[in-house]
């Protein structure tokens, strides 16, 4: 039978050039540099500047991802940026960087599901694709953490970093086989009753404050583990895969922590997956897009493999998606 898949034709990432490394926080707050990476992995994250808002850190990825599909620009008739720290709380992220890659046509617009986002944007990218209602694509995970974080709090202000990847989706046919390349499935969910686990303590509708990063870690991390093998399990029940099968597994990058319990409860080898969190820390939604322009650019992720991608992230949301590069 013959369907419209999304395949990624092109990848990109950016990341701004200051360096944080953990001895300089510990300098700041209550910390060390042992600390850090005996609970999280975490050894440096990059910061951006003051004149770096997250539209232009999300736009020099858009133009790598751009350049690696070797398309021209207006080719993309859909953009979608996944981005809990939009430059204003209107317009969105996505308008901005349309305009400045000198787009006019196609829609473009943010989706809000902070460290899940990228996967949300890539399920409704494919939907428009795989329906017809768009050509090529844009997906874009986009954050500057750094702005929304308490630089007094040890226990968030050492997790999190700024930097931004995308992919460039175009809609080609396929057989509706798991031989096809492009994105094979895609599964996300919420559950609005533990808001309170992780959130941003203002916005615009109530405290007209922007506000910084709240936490309870150790309830995220024991719900991250479960929602993440919970989700990919949805995608080998209904591919018939295991994670034998798995090329390349590129999870969130939360916490080196999370990410080897998930691949171990989902039978992958540590070999196969892509970690980045050591020098990137959680970058939320561009943490996935950043790690597969990683690995697409040194030749670790090839045409034709099997690369699975999951996510949690505040709310909660969770969500995976089953990629043939
Ligand atoms: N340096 C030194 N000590 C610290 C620091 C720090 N940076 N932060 C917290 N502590 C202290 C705490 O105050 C506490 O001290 P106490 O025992 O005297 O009260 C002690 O360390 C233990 O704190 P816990 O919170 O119990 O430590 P835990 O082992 O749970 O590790 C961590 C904390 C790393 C945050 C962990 O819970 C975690 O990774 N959770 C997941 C959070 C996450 O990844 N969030 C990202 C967003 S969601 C997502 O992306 C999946």
């Amino acid at each position: 039978m013959s369907i419209l898949r999304s395949q990624v034709v092109g990848c990109g990432s950016y990341l701004p050039a200051r360096i944080v490394t953990n001895a300089e926080l510990a300098a700041r707050v209550d910390t060390s540099d042992e600390w850090i990476v005996q609970r999280t992995g975490i050894r440096q994250r990059h910061v951006a500047a003051d004149d770096e808002p997250t539209s232009i850190v999300g736009l020099k990825a858009a133009q790598a991802a751009i350049t690696d599909a070797g398309i021209d620009p207006t080719e993309i008739d859909l953009i979608i940026v996944a981005t809990a720290t939009p430059d204003h709380t209107f317009p969105a992220t996505a308008t901005q960087i349309q305009a400045a890659l000198g787009i006019t046509g196609g829609a473009a617009f943010d989706v809000q599901a902070v460290c899940s986002g990228f996967v949300f944007a890539l399920a409704t990218a494919d939907k428009f694709l795989t329906t017809g209602g768009a050509r090529a694509a844009l997906v874009i995970g986009a954050e500057t953490f750094s702005r929304i974080l308490d630089w007094e709090d040890r226990a968030t202000c050492v997790l999190f970093g700024d930097g931004a990847g995308a992919v460039v989706l175009k809609a080609a046919p396929g057989e509706g086989t798991l031989a096809d390349r492009g994105i094979l499935t895609t599964h996300i969910r919420s559950d609005g009753r533990y808001k309170d686990k992780l959130y941003v303590d203002g916005g615009a509708g109530s405290t007209k404050t922007v506000g910084f990063l709240r936490m309870e870690g150790k309830e995220v991390f024991r719900h991250a583990v479960t929602n993440l093998a919970e989700t990919v399990r949805h995608t080998f029940e209904q591919t018939g895969l295991s994670g034998a099968d798995i090329d390349w597994f590129v999870p969130h990058q939360a916490n080196r922590r999370i990410i080897d319990a998930t691949a171990d409860k989902l039978g992958i080898s540590h070999d196969h997956v892509v970690v980045t969190v050591d020098r990137h820390g959680n970058t939320s939604a561009a943490s996935i897009p950043l790690a597969l322009a990683e690995a697409h650019a040194d030749g670790r992720i090839k045409q034709g493999q099997l690369v699975l991608i999951e996510a949690m992230g505040g709310g909660f949301t969770w969500g995976s998606a089953l990629i043939r590069w």
